[in-house]
């Protein structure tokens, strides 16, 4: 039997455990299926740990966690504890770190019912954002001047390297070839205010002459938050910064149902990859049985693609899509009538009747 894929699960904080349970209930599920095998540790960093212990995240675990060869996290984030210090202490460790430098994260209508949008199908929003995710303000290059007093200065950076908006860009032009869905590659910035993002323009177009059977589209951050209500259709594969991709995927995740769906990757090609639930701990839920695991299923799904069980992924992809368009899961926040659990095992119970391709 093929060696098992080693996994670093970080369930988290908040509803974290219990969407985290069930989306590894469904792995293991899957792995049974389609035959083959993980190895799953878990790593306890979050809130209660730090609480208890004051320990974000010491370096033997990280040093663990590198040689694994996916990560699934649940969320991070307690309102006990300042904020961003475990966000940054364990997230942006890990993004950074392990030069997690692809943000991606696919927009999928799976039923026409979830989408807020008049008249929009599933076939009309079909997208997928890659989102810089190593740069920018995130960089964490910022400071405070007289805090506190009337004369207080704030600063934090946007940075952009070449090489790191080149990787980025230049991954992107890949995928919209590979999914040959519109094979069109919509770069947005906002180069037109923030001059530093001229940078972007000149290498997509550099490095675009090397893609000429992508079409190259531009817009606006103001202007695709625009698009991607009025016209979600016009977009195939979208590369942009930290920032705005951090932004424009929430507003994303809304018109493909709301933040119960939406998953996404940190990924470095080749090296230990980072997939997660785009929601926080939600901490009003936490404990309650009634957040919805799908994203963290879907979660599950793109790790999976990510490590070359393209079987496996499509499985849990086409089980979620049936159970929602079938209405079996008639809602994707806490108001689906159903637990944390039972939509689990909704899941589970649909996997081996899902139409996969051979
Ligand atoms: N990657 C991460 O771990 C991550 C991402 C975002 C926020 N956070 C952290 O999470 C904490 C809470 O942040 P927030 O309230 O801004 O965002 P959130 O995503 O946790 O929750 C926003 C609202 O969305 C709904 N929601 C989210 N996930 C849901 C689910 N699975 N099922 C049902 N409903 C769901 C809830 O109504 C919730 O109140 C903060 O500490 C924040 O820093 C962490």
């Amino acid at each position: 039997m093929s060696e098992a894929y080693t996994i670093a699960v970080v369930p988290g904080d908040g509803i974290g455990p219990e969407v985290v349970r069930e989306g590894l209930r469904v792995l293991e599920r899957v792995a049974s299926i389609e035959g083959f095998r993980v190895a799953t540790t878990t790593y306890p960093f979050g809130a209660e740990h730090y609480l208890k212990t004051k320990e974000i995240f010491p370096e033997s675990a990280f040093s663990e966690v590198r040689q694994q060869r996916a990560i699934l996290l649940g969320a991070i984030g307690d309102p006990r504890i300042e904020v961003g210090l475990l966000e940054f202490g364990i997230i942006a460790k890990m993004r950074f770190e392990l030069d997690l430098f692809v943000n991606l994260r696919p927009v999928k209508l799976y039923a026409e019912h979830l989408c807020p949008l008049k008249d929009k199908k599933p076939e009309d929003v079909d997208f997928i954002v890659v989102r810089e995710n190593t740069e920018d303000a995130y960089a964490g290059m910022r400071g405070f001047f007289k805090k506190g007093t009337p004369d207080e200065v704030a600063t934090q950076e946007i940075i952009f390297t070449r090489k790191g908006t080149e990787r980025v860009i230049r991954y992107a032009f890949e995928l919209a070839r590979r999914r040959g869905r519109g094979k069109k590659l919509t770069l947005v910035d906002k180069a037109n205010a923030v001059r530093a993002m001229d940078l972007w323009a000149r290498v997509f177009e550099e490095v675009g002459r090397e893609y000429p059977d992508i079409a190259r589209d531009h817009a606006y951050i103001d202007a695709a938050c625009m698009w991607c209500v009025k016209n979600p259709e016009w977009f195939d594969t979208v590369v942009t910064s930290n920032m705005f991709g951090d932004i424009l995927t929430d507003l994303a995740a809304m018109i493909q149902g709301g933040l119960g769906i939406a998953a996404s990757g940190n990924i470095h090609p080749g090296q230990v990859s980072l997939f997660e639930p785009i929601h926080g701990s939600a901490p009003k839920y936490a404990g309650k049985n009634v957040a919805n695991p799908l994203a963290t299923i879907m979660a599950v799904s793109m790790m999976l693609d990510y490590l070359g069980e393209t079987r496996g992924a499509a499985r849990i992809e086409e089980t979620v899509a049936a159970l929602l368009r079938s209405k079996r899961i008639p809602s994707l926040g806490s108001d689906s009538g159903l637990s944390t659990a039972e939509i689990g095992n909704l899941v589970i119970e649909s996997l081996e009747q899902a139409k996969v391709p051979a």
